[in-house]
């Protein structure tokens, strides 16, 4: 099994939006009993919290099961647990290093396996939903090819 934990600031908006997208997407191609997927946050601000209701609202307008999820936080014991560890920004990224510490080659953020890297903006600063939601499933759909051709065809 080939495990990923997506992790932003807070586990309410971006990375419980990516848990969301990616079991989807696994399930209807048929991977989600070779790839699992967790979310968490590199802070402990909204610990115990659902996901925010608007980016609730934004899964199902598209028809994304929205699971029941709590918000919780990045261990430093979850780099032995996780294949790839993926923020959404920079700032995520190297809040991850200071967390889990040093093993590099798992940690990037979901849109550097996209053709155009770049972050994920903050939608509890920005409140666009949508260009969140897309730029996910970009890098849900880019993460999940990368998955196939690099650790499940060998
Ligand atoms: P997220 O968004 O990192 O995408 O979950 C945020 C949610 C809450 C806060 C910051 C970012 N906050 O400061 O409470």
């Amino acid at each position: 099994m080939i495990k990923i934990m997506f992790v932003c600031l807070g586990n309410i908006c971006r990375s419980p939006m990516a848990e969301c997208v990616m079991s989807h997407m696994l399930k209807n191609r048929g991977l989600d009993s070779y790839i699992s997927v967790a979310s968490s946050a590199t802070s402990d601000e909204e610990y115990g919290n659902p996901i925010y209701p608007p980016a609730q609202r934004k899964l199902r307008e598209q028809n994304i099961p929205v699971l029941n999820h709590r918000a919780t936080t990045l261990k430093a014991s979850d780099k032995n647990v996780y294949d790839y560890i993926i923020g959404m920004e920079d700032r995520n990224v190297m809040a991850i290093h200071r967390i889990v510490g040093d093993c590099q080659s798992k940690i990037c953020r979901l849109l550097d396996f996209s053709s155009n890297p770049r972050n994920i903006a903050d939608p509890w600063w920005t409140g666009n939903f949508d260009v969140t939601y897309s730029d996910i499933v970009e890098g849900c759909e880019c993460l999940i090819d990368y998955i196939i051709k690099n650790d499940l065809n060998k």
